[in-house]
């Protein structure tokens, strides 16, 4: 049996009319650029999370840029993020002149522990504290960090946070949507996300309006009035047709999530007992289950073993930040986070994705059976 890691074309013909409907009425319409698509979107991403404000840009990683921009954040500063996630993360801190500063993950949670972001702002001197502005906590695979820690740590040290819910829309923490904790929440619509457009896309949400008119200056050229440029800025719109697919696939988004906790609750369910261990799910954490991940010895033998049996299974991350070439000016070296290493080192997700039938649940739980048996 084949399992791929997600199967879009088996989600777009479940949706098939509705996108190519929404497809000819932007075709028709012709207008690409910010149109009332791109606003009725926000609007509706703000709805969802409960955020009032909301600007639509070109990626999730613009949607990073432009929020840590939009607080101010640049060159001289230090913005304290996880080494255990996706490289764009740590990228936007570094393309806005910041420079990221490493804090180890929770080996319970694999998220942003926030004792060591405490531990950190009390060992580093005052001049190097005064240039740390900001704290962006990622949602790994879909769960939300520990915000109620990480919110008090900020108001305590002054600093912005800003999420990064690229994985994790539909997230939440005792009821409290992903994105709406902090002073902003950066979302991506890449095509293999939760929420994916045909296309790239992003989003910025925060309660800050300010905020969010200057994400939306800044995603134009820094201009509000056409031709007149207040500050330098980007290429970084959300396309029209992408908000006018996106539109249609929000309102599937909460049954799409059901599926995939629904598939999760099975694998728990069947792995538990073999020993294997995945991250905890954290004390009122709505889990969104982006990926399903477990942390297994002999990590690539095992993955072999699935993509050998027709199941594609893959790793997020195999190398963490502190540890990438770019990054070695940082002065990071191999100990400096012993337990992003070690994940890296044994991580892996299998598929997980609304559509997957019930037969290749079971299909990929026998596998995983097998794997172990045969030790
Ligand atoms: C945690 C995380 N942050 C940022 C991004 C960047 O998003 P995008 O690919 O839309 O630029 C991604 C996804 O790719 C991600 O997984």
């Amino acid at each position: 049996m084949e399992v791929p890691l997600l199967d879009l074309k088996a989600q777009y013909q479940t949706i098939k009319k509705d996108i190519d409907e929404a497809v000819k009425r932007v075709i028709d319409s012709q207008y690409f650029i910010l149109s009332g698509e791109v606003n009725a979107f926000e609007e509706e991403i703000a709805a969802y999370t409960g955020v009032p404000y909301a600007a639509g840009v070109a990626s999730g990683t613009d949607a990073l840029i432009l929020a840590l921009k939009a607080f101010g954040i640049g060159e001289g500063d230090r913005v304290i993020t996880s080494p255990f996630t996706f490289f764009a993360t740590a990228e936007a801190v570094s393309l806005v002149g910041a420079k990221p500063v490493f804090v180890d993950i929770d080996p319970k949670t694999y998220n942003i522990d926030p004792d060591k972001i405490e531990k950190l702002l009390r060992e580093t001197s005052h001049e190097l504290r005064d240039t740390i502005k900001a704290i962006i906590p990622v949602h790994l695979y879909g769960q939300c960090a520990d915000m109620d820690r990480i919110m008090r740590i900020a108001e305590e040290h002054g600093l912005k946070i800003i999420e990064d819910c690229a994985q994790a829309i539909g997230a939440s923490n005792n009821g409290r949507p992903a994105g709406s904790f902090g002073d902003a929440g950066a979302f991506s619509f890449f095509p293999s996300k939760n929420l994916g457009g045909f296309g790239d896309g992003g989003m910025v949400i925060s309660n800050d309006k300010q905020a969010i008119e200057r994400v939306k200056k800044l995603r134009v050229h820094g201009s509000v009035e056409q031709y007149i440029h207040e500050e330098l800025g980007y290429n970084s719109r959300l396309d029209s047709l992408q908000a006018a697919i996106l539109r249609v696939k929000l309102k599937k988004l909460n049954e799409w999530l059901d599926a995939r906790r629904a598939i999760a609750a099975k694998y728990d369910e069947a792995f538990s007992p073999l020993g294997i261990i995945t991250p905890k799910v954290a004390d009122g954490n709505a889990h969104a289950y982006h990926q399903y991940t477990m942390a297994v010895e002999e990590r690539d033998r095992f993955v072999q073993y699935l993509n050998d049996n027709g199941i594609a299974a893959r790793v997020y991350y195999p190398v963490p930040l502190h540890l990438q070439p770019c990054y070695r000016d940082l002065g990071y070296s191999i100990g400096s986070f012993p337990i992003s290493e070690e994940l890296a080192e044994k991580v892996l997700s299998l598929p997980i994705y609304p559509e997957l039938s019930e037969e290749k649940v079971n299909y990929i739980i026998q596998t995983v059976k097998d794997f172990i048996a045969k030790g």
